[in-house]
């Protein structure tokens, strides 16, 4: 089995501070908003690290990547999505993430509501607080551990182990949790190419 954590990731809905900037369209049902740079780029300027969030497109190509491939079908992966606001998510290996960029934007927009959502009572999606250092405690099960960096150990593929790729496009992880690091070559990547690297080279 291999886990896959993107880390940090840069998916939050938008901070109170900037809610009401002009650039913030509000929601008729009155919930919350996706943080975007795309869109909300002028209301985020004061806003601390402002030059890596409102990402989640990083999330979403992660998922497709993900979740369409051949060793999620055989059962053999589970993804896990942290956010820079210790949001962490757990999927159903069968949840089909939408193709369309602006309805899983939608979606995660009702998750952060409702905290879950379901599809015939299966659970697809679920939200729940918990720092990385806790998510990996309860999923690692004595596994290695191997956190993606591009300066690190030449990478190897193994079963059984939990990576961590950082789901942020800029800068470093904040958090320094002591992991070995390893690397697929010494040029710094997007995370969507080291999704697939890890999944494939498996
Ligand atoms: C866009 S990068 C973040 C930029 C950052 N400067 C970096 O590479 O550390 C997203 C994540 O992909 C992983 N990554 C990027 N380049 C890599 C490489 N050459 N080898 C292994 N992992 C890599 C790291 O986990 C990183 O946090």
């Amino acid at each position: 089995m291999m886990k896959i954590v993107l880390a940090e990731s840069e998916l939050e809905l938008v901070p109170e501070s900037i809610r009401h900037h002009k650039s913030v369209k509000r929601p008729k049902d009155g919930g919350g908003v996706l943080l975007d740079s795309n869109f909300h780029h002028s209301a985020m300027k004061d806003l601390p690290e402002a030059y890596k969030r409102g990402r989640p497109d990083i999330v979403h190509v992660c998922l497709l990547n993900a979740l369409d491939s051949p060793l999620n079908r055989a059962g053999s992966l589970e993804f896990y999505v942290h956010t820079r606001n210790d949001d962490v998510i757990e999927m159903s290996p069968k949840w089909r993430v939408p193709r369309s960029y602006n309805r899983f934007v939608g979606l995660m927009e009702n998750l952060f509501e409702q905290r879950t959502i379901e599809h015939d009572k299966d659970m697809l999606l679920n939200m729940k607080k918990m720092g990385l250092a806790e998510l990996i405690d309860s999923i690692s099960d004595g596994m290695e551990v191997k956190l993606m960096h591009y300066q690190g150990r030449r990478y190897a593929p193994s079963e059984d182990s939990v990576i961590i790729i950082g789901g942020f496009p800029h800068g470093d992880f904040k958090e320094d949790l002591g992991f070995e690091k390893y690397s697929i070559c010494s040029e710094e990547l997007m995370a969507w190419s080291v999704v697939n690297h890890v999944i494939y080279t498996l």
